[in-house]
């Protein structure tokens, strides 16, 4: 069955609506807030993604369920939604969630599609399918053709929908977040699928200076930076286009989040919790606490000082190469 990149005029439409959506959303925030972080060469408009702290995607907060518009994701039914109509994307995809709540172990649902536009679905309109992939970090999508009337998304379990930033210094283990980012999250898993990253590599990189601590709070009467505390780097893979994403989930940036540079391919790992951002950045994945350390160990590497649209930045002396490696849900925590 082929498998096309999500790149059909109808998934443009979509983009850019939510572009749009996103530019209102977040953009005016990000606006206002020091413009600390910048792709390296000339800068788009910026986009952001946060992360949930802790634990498996359910940190505190209003917990993420959504979709991508416009798209279709096949797979197993293992609920049918002919017999199954709810009314909305996000009761559908509690649904799935509902389905995936052992603690050990795959979940029995870890896809749903909904039908959610009432013209184009006719009969159809309200149903929630839920399925299962054979594998979830290559979700089987449904050639885009021109009329798409489901919307559709992922869910991970616990142990699930992690992937690997291999580096010189160790694998950095990155959980995703489709249920909050999943335009970010399915380019990601795109890139999964090329094996190759040429070209991607972390370029900049600043300490937690005496202004955050290692649990990444602030400390009290310090400046915000210089230096910044994150890890920039680039999934600008040579002759990979990467579809820039629009802004999905805009959560506060925490110690361990990784999020988009504008629309991407850029993204950091920021080493602090940085309130002082707002909620400015497009979170999709945040680092397993215990890999934490090889991300302060990049940080602690020799850096050049340069100045970035009028911020002082360090840029690393030697880029760190990486590559993005899937790993097998069993031998994950
Ligand atoms: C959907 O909405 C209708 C009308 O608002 C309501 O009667 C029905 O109970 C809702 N169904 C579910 C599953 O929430
Ligand atoms: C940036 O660096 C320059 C030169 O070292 C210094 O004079 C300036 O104070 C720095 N700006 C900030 C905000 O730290």
């Amino acid at each position: 069955m082929g498998r096309k990149p999500i790149d059909s005029e109808p998934t443009r439409y979509t983009t850019f609506i939510l572009l749009l959506m996103g530019l209102f959303s977040c953009t005016v925030v990000y606006i206002f807030t020091s413009a600390v972080i910048r792709p390296a060469e000339n800068s788009a408009v910026d986009r952001t993604l946060t992360v949930e702290d802790g634990g498996g995607g359910t940190g505190g907060g209003e917990e993420c369920c959504s979709g991508v518009e416009s798209f279709e994701l096949w797979g197993d039914a293992v609920k049918w939604g002919s017999d199954f109509k709810v009314n909305s994307s996000k009761e559908c995809c509690k649904a799935c969630k509902d389905m995936c709540t052992g603690n050990h172990g795959p979940c029995l649902c870890d896809t749903w599609v909904f039908c959610g536009d009432k013209n184009a679905c006719g009969d159809k309109f309200g149903e929630c399918w839920l399925k299962k992939q054979k594998d979830t970090l290559a979700p089987d999508k449904k050639d885009a053709g021109n009329k798409i009337m489901w919307t559709s998304g992922i869910v991970f379990g616990k142990g699930e929908g992690i992937i690997a930033l291999e580096t010189e210094f160790g694998a950095i283990h990155v959980k995703l977040l489709p249920e909050c980012s999943p335009r970010s999250v399915f380019n990601i898993l795109d890139l999964l699928g090329f094996r190759h990253c040429a070209g991607c590599q972390f370029f900049r990189a600043e300490t937690r200076g005496q202004i955050w601590d290692a649990h990444g709070d602030h400390i009290k009467d310090a400046s915000f930076g210089p230096p910044y505390a994150l890890l920039q780097g680039t999934f600008g893979a040579q002759g990979t286009a990467l579809d820039e994403v629009s802004r999905e989930f805009c959560p506060e940036i925490r110690r361990g989040s990784v999020a988009w540079v504008g629309s991407g391919p850029e993204f950091f790992i920021s080493l602090a919790n940085h309130q002082e951002w707002k909620k400015a950045y497009t979170v999709f994945g945040y680092v397993l606490p215990e890999d934490m350390q090889i991300v302060e160990k990049i940080a602690q590497l020799p850096t050049k000082f340069d100045v970035w649209t009028g911020v002082n930045v360090t840029v690393l002396e030697n880029p760190v190469a990486l590559k993005l490696r899937r790993i097998k849900s069993s031998n994950v925590i």
